[in-house]
């Protein structure tokens, strides 16, 4: 019995170019179509690609995936799939489109606000119904010690806003699809401690304010030596947040592999990537209901941002290989053994 058949939904991020039918002779759209149910696209609905001035929208990608109106469809509706949504806010001023930081000066806090409900508004409404899960905000919390609210990242919403913003995106969200599932989606919370403390907090004050949350998506990035095993720290860490009372997803599964000259320093990382992939998913499957699905961050060590955001030192973090064939990862993600 294959991890879909007991109700849990296995997706990956993907770039959306990459489905057209030219690229790798269509092996890339068939192995999603093959191997997934959900698909999250990796970058096309970030703020910082579609969000290009006040007024002005690059729905070009998401269009293609969902259908620009209400009454079309697109790849994803033609498919059977389903898709998650991120993100709507990237909570530090890196990931905050350019052109709204340049006229930081010249905006108030309540035309701040405006913004903020404009562009929810636009996007979530565009999609009304046709996005199950929204990732509200992402990497809200900082790694380091500050003096701000839950130690929160500075970012041109809070600096308007106050905290505040936090509310009023899921609020705003909640008010353009009220039948979208409202995440908080970050990294390294998974095993509990300092970070995930702060995400406890945080969660406890939205709900204490009333504030439309559904669910914590936990990115788990990794190496292949973080260890995964019932009873432990990431196992209470999971039981803490479906304490209260949220659905709980891992949102951007990888497992890297220390790499040398392209290859893996130790060939016996990729048995030992398989045994740690199917950890995860008995972690997952051990909480469903309440874990609807688990995605991994692609799913071919063709195209992941792995290689480059480790400076090449870290790869082959995902389930298929270079060449689309399957891993012992894929294996161990297929089978319910
Ligand atoms: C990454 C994308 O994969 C890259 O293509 C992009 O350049 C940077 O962002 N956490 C997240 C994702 O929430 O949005 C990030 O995606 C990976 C880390």
């Amino acid at each position: 019995v294959s991890a879909s058949l007991r109700g849990l939904l296995l997706g990956a991020a993907v770039v959306v170019k990459y489905l057209q039918p030219n690229i790798d002779q269509g092996q890339y759209n068939s192995n999603v179509v093959k191997n997934y149910q959900l698909i999250v696209p990796g970058y096309e609905l970030k703020p910082e690609h579609i969000w290009l001035d006040e007024n002005v929208y690059n729905f070009s990608d998401a269009d293609w995936l969902l259908g620009a109106t209400p009454n079309t469809t697109g790849w994803v509706q033609q498919n059977g799939m389903q898709l998650r949504g991120h993100t709507l806010v990237w909570a530090y001023d890196m990931r905050i489109p350019r052109w709204l930081l340049d006229r930081e000066a010249s905006i108030t806090p309540e035309k701040a606000k405006t913004l903020l409900r404009n562009y929810i508004y636009t996007v979530v409404g565009r999609y009304r119904g046709k996005i199950q899960w929204w990732d509200v905000i992402n990497e809200l919390i900082s790694n380091y010690n500050n003096t701000r609210p839950f130690y929160i990242a500075n970012s041109f919403w809070y600096r308007k806003l106050g905290i505040d913003y936090v509310k009023y995106a899921y609020i705003f969200a909640h008010e353009a699809d009220p039948d979208a599932k409202l995440y908080y989606n970050d990294f390294g919370i998974q095993q509990g401690g300092f970070k995930a403390d702060r995400v406890f907090d945080l969660i406890d004050w939205l709900k204490s304010e009333n504030v439309p949350i559904h669910g914590v998506g936990i990115q788990w990035h990794i190496k292949v030596s973080e260890t995964v095993t019932p009873g432990d720290a990431h196992y209470q860490t999971a039981q803490r947040f479906i304490d209260r009372n949220l659905d709980l997803m891992v949102t951007e599964l990888d497992i890297s592999i220390p790499m040398v000259d392209s290859h893996p320093v130790d060939p016996n990382d990729i048995q030992r990537q398989g045994l740690a992939y199917r950890s995860i998913l008995d972690y997952v499957l051990y909480f469903a209901p309440r874990t609807p699905a688990l995605l991994t961050w692609g799913f071919t060590d063709r195209y992941s941002w792995i290689p480059a955001a480790t400076n090449y030192t870290q790869g082959e973090a995902l389930p298929l290989d270079a060449n689309y064939q399957p891993k012992p990862a894929y294996w161990q993600m297929q089978d319910d053994l």
